[in-house]
């Protein structure tokens, strides 16, 4: 899918609404490296107008060397560079395709569409078919921090655009992870209803919504009574297609264990259990960690993560992992900035990245991610879980 490379969360917006459904932003060539290095079935790279010139040409040489079959589309502003002989023939040396003016979203789509036809000459048209991790955010409590903590690390595994991060809100009568995300989705899971047998990408790619170029959304229905018609099997068929296009599907789910979660769970790869430091929760967290072993769900793969995890209330971590036998993977302490940047839109990962908590997070997402999406440390990738088959809840 077309990669956008643009520094300007508006400029990549609109650039990206001009391309193919599962196109893709990123902020810098840094992220272009690291999205190119992962995804090898790449075709296109679109260099966006507020890129550096010498960045960009910089970015172009690096592809022609190391990936001669991806075409790059130099996007300009000519008010500031002027699209003349002198920028094409660099560009043209450097390893660009063309060279398109920023106002003329068609002369865009029209070399992505010709970079398409390149690549499919060049591989035939069956390309390559990916397989995505889901990343279930899970409590059976209410209110201890799930919205949050999917949220943040969506945004965390994304990595400014390294990765492809589909968000799914899956507490269908209570989702709130547009309006955490200021998002005013057009289209819902809703849509989707009676498609359990004929979901596919396309029309999956049509009811997402955009979280700047880097994180799509996939919205809860806006009213309550719409959960009764969303069947576990519409879930499945929805994770399933999404880990088709996406490196990582992060679901957040309601604080219950109903069949709609359960089919989520089904499909989990990664299970983040979020606990706080209070008995009651404690318990039910027990619990549920009990059921999902009892259900074969996640096994190995279950990572605990301790919001409001302070110090004053007398359970410590280590009480926390004899009582639950289980790990603690990142821990979260109570801070008004994650509140308050709940409240202004903008998750505290990328409203102040160097906070305590979002450093605990991109930790959990590092260790769910294998490896960090930037290279250089790069640990072993764990070893894809074995597909035990779980369980089918009838319909
Ligand atoms: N570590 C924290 N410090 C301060 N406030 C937090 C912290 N974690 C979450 N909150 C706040 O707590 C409130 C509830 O969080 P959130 O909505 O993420 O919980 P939830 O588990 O998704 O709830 P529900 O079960 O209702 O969906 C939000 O206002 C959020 O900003
Ligand atoms: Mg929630």
């Amino acid at each position: 899918m077309p990669v956008v490379v643009e520094p300007d969360p508006a400029t990549a917006a609109r650039l990206l609404s001009a391309l193919p459904p599962g196109a893709h932003g990123v902020d810098s060539t840094d992220r272009l490296r690291a999205w190119v290095g992962e995804h090898t079935d790449e075709y296109v790279v679109v260099l966006g107008p507020h890129l550096g010139l010498e960045d960009a040409l910089a970015a172009c040489e690096a592809l022609r060397v190391g990936r001669p079959t991806v075409s790059v589309v130099v996007v300009r502003d000519q008010s500031d560079t002027p699209i003349d002989t002198v920028l094409l023939t660099r560009a043209i040396k450097a390893g660009a395709r063309d060279v398109v003016p920023h106002d003329d979203l068609e002369a865009v789509a029209a070399a992505v569409g010709r970079a398409h036809q390149l690549y499919v000459a060049l591989r035939g048209p069956a390309g390559v078919t990916q397989q995505g991790r889901v990343v279930t955010v899970f409590s059976p409590k209410g209110g201890v921090g799930k919205t949050t903590m999917a949220v943040n690390l969506a945004l965390a595994l994304a990595d400014g655009g390294a990765r492809q991060v589909c968000l799914v809100d899956l507490d269908l009568a209570f989702g709130d992870v547009a309006i955490t995300l200021q998002l005013f989705p057009s289209h819902t899971v809703e849509h989707a209803i009676g498609s359990e047998d004929t979901l596919d990408a396309a029309m999956l790619a049509s009811l997402l919504t955009r979280h700047q170029g880097a994180v799509m959304v996939l919205a809860a229905p806006s009213q309550p009574d719409v959960r009764e018609r969303i069947t576990p099997a519409l879930v499945t068929r929805v994770l399933t297609t999404l880990r088709e296009t996406f490196d990582f599907v992060v679901v957040d789910t309601a604080p219950a264990f109903d069949e709609t979660t359960l089919a989520a769970l089904d499909e989990t790869d990664e299970c983040v259990v979020v606990a706080t430091l209070d008995v009651p929760t404690l318990k039910n967290v027990r619990v549920a960690l009990e059921t999902l072993e009892m259900l074969g769900i996640a096994r190995g793969r279950r990572h605990l993560l301790l919001n409001r995890a302070d110090d004053a209330v007398g359970l410590g971590p280590d009480k926390v992992e004899g009582i639950l036998g289980l790990a603690v993977a990142a821990q979260v302490a109570t801070s008004i900035d994650i509140a308050a940047s709940t409240n202004a839109g903008t998750p505290i990962v990328a409203g102040k990245p160097d906070h305590p908590s979002s450093t605990a997070i991109r930790a959990l997402a590092g260790l769910l991610a294998g490896a960090p999406a930037g290279g250089a440390e790069s640990a072993p990738h764990p070893a894809p879980p074995t597909p035990t088959r779980r369980f089918r809840i009838r319909r």
